[in-house]
């Protein structure tokens, strides 16, 4: 048996790709290491922590917004292990889910560490240590990425006391101090988790600002906000050792202009500090595969590899490493296989950190602008002058979008707010089409709702908002 496409990895990127191949009515076959699809993202990533961030989304709302809408229930109790279980559970429907979608496309699925073995074969591996060769015109590598550890530091993880994200997860109990190394994405949703439930929660940044990259004024204002909710904030500051101290561990810092050790003590440290590509085990030198500086497998604009017949997708190559731009990668290089155009917008992939409020945001930010030297109109509008927001106290937070200054085309949204990453995609269809902020303005929003919210920055970018 011959295929037309067989895909290394069933993460959001893989199992995309090959949902998509099939359907365009390729012959595919998928390959996959571990027992369940959906990669980091659905078994250790975005799905868990999302059930996770919800249920204590939940109790932090019963412990300090309820009894404010006059819904006293006292003081919530903690059933971790239930909570645990939603966690299991949300994984477990997402992975039979992805097992029923393959059987309905016809996806035939490999079991095993998959490895190049040469243009049009790829080697399977099975746990067993039986191997196979699957014979095929084209291989789409989606391996993805693995925990990246400390840049020169060597940090011992034993997922109880010195975590990752994986162990984050999976805490038995609620720590009394959380170090967390790291003020970026992970960092800010897993730290939220552990402090909703009554950790202390340290981070430990090495940059003068949490979400590096992000843009700064909505950083600032969503750090006082997390500072709020008890976060405390050691930035600019350098890890230098994670290393476990009886029961507990120790985290030693350095100010990262040069300075004295300092030393924080925990029960637990969480080590967020990046992802790196996963290429292990490939055979990607000894079929002469090109990696990038980073380790990333290397990619021209249509995904192809240096070898022909080759491609690679998702977090294994350049560009943010999310689940949604691995997917569009996904489908992108399914329809090219097939004969079709596929095309990512790389100028509009929205990001979302799903804290408490979110921050959501797509396009270019304002120290981007500045950089590329664009002239730029804001508009802004807070969530505090909006009436639904009023109405569910949930009016921390505001809206900014920065326009072209001559041509009015919306280059960039930032959203931090209650549902930013839900409303954030108004902002994406809008940049897609090239439009313009007087486009969104003088479109119809729903009220009372949020979004109006984005309307009124609309209109404050190019004329005034009404309600301010
Ligand atoms: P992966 O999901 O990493 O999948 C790769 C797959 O390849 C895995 O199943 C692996 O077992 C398999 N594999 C690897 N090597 C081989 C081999 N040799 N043979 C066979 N199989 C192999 N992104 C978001 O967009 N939103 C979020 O909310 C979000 N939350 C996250 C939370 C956490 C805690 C983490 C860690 C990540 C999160 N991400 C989130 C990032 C997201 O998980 C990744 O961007 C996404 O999973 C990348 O998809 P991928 O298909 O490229 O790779
Ligand atoms: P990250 O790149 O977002 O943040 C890592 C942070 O660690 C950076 O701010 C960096 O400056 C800091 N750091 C590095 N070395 C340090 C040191 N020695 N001392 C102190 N700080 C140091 O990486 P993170 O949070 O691990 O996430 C990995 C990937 O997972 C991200 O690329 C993200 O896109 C993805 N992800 C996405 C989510 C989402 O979309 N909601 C949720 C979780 C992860």
């Amino acid at each position: 048996m011959s295929y037309d496409v067989v895909v290394i990895g069933t993460g959001p990127g893989g199992y995309v790709c090959a949902i998509k191949a099939a359907q365009l009515g390729l012959k595919t076959a998928v390959v996959e290491k571990l027992p369940t699809h959906g990669g980091t993202c659905v078994n250790v990533g975005c799905i868990p922590s999302k059930a996770l961030l919800h249920a204590t989304e939940m109790f932090a709302e019963a412990e300090h917004s309820l009894p404010e809408l006059g819904v006293e229930v006292g003081k919530p109790k903690l059933n971790l292990k239930k909570m645990m279980e939603h966690r299991v559970k949300t994984v477990e429907q997402n992975t039979k889910g992805l097992d029923f979608l393959m059987k309905k496309n016809k996806i035939d699925i490999f079991r095993g560490s998959g490895s190049v073995a040469g243009k049009g074969k790829v080697s399977v591996k099975s746990e067993d240590g039986k191997v196979e060769t699957v014979e095929t015109k084209n291989i789409v590598i989606a391996t993805g990425s693995a925990v990246a550890g400390i840049p020169g530091v060597e940090v011992k993880f034993d997922e109880k006391v010195v975590v990752s994200s994986t162990g984050a997860l999976e805490l038995s109990k609620v720590p009394e101090h959380l170090v967390v190394v790291g003020g970026g994405v992970i960092g800010l949703e897993l730290g939220s988790v552990w402090a909703r439930l009554g950790a202390k929660v340290t981070v430990v940044e090495y940059l003068d600002s949490i979400l590096g990259g992000m843009d700064g004024e909505i950083a600032k204002q969503f750090q006082r906000m997390l500072a709020k909710q008890g976060f405390d904030f050691k930035l600019g500051a350098k890890v230098t050792d994670v290393s476990k101290a009886g029961k507990g561990a120790k985290v030693t810092f350095e100010s990262a202009k040069g300075g004295n050790a300092e030393t924080l003590e925990a029960d637990v440290v969480l080590v967020a500090t990046g992802r790196k590509p996963y290429t292990e085990g490939l055979g990607l030198e000894e079929v002469g595969i090109a990696l990038d500086e980073r380790g990333r497998v290397k990619t021209d604009s249509h995904f192809r590899t240096n070898v022909e017949g080759i491609y690679a997708i998702g977090d294994v190559i350049a560009g943010p490493m999310l689940a949604h731009k691995a997917e569009e990668e996904g489908v992108a290089v399914a329809e090219m296989l097939a004969g079709q155009a596929g095309h990512v917008n790389y100028d509009v992939i929205p990001g979302v950190v799903y804290t408490s409020p979110e921050v959501a945001s797509v396009g270019k930010t304002e120290e981007e602008l500045k950089k590329a030297g664009i002239e730029y109109s804001v508009g802004k509008f807070p969530f505090s002058a909006n009436g639904r927001a009023r109405a569910m106290l949930k009016t921390d937070g505001f809206v900014k979008i920065l326009a072209d200054k001559k041509t009015d085309r919306v280059l960039g949204v930032h959203i931090l707010g209650f549902g930013a990453g839900e409303m954030i995609h108004e902002a994406a269809v809008l940049m897609e089409f090239g439009g313009s902020s007087e486009d969104l303005a003088r479109t119809c929003h729903a009220h009372p709702t949020m979004s109006e919210a984005v309307k009124e920055a609309a209109l404050a970018t190019f004329s005034k908002p009404i309600h301010m």
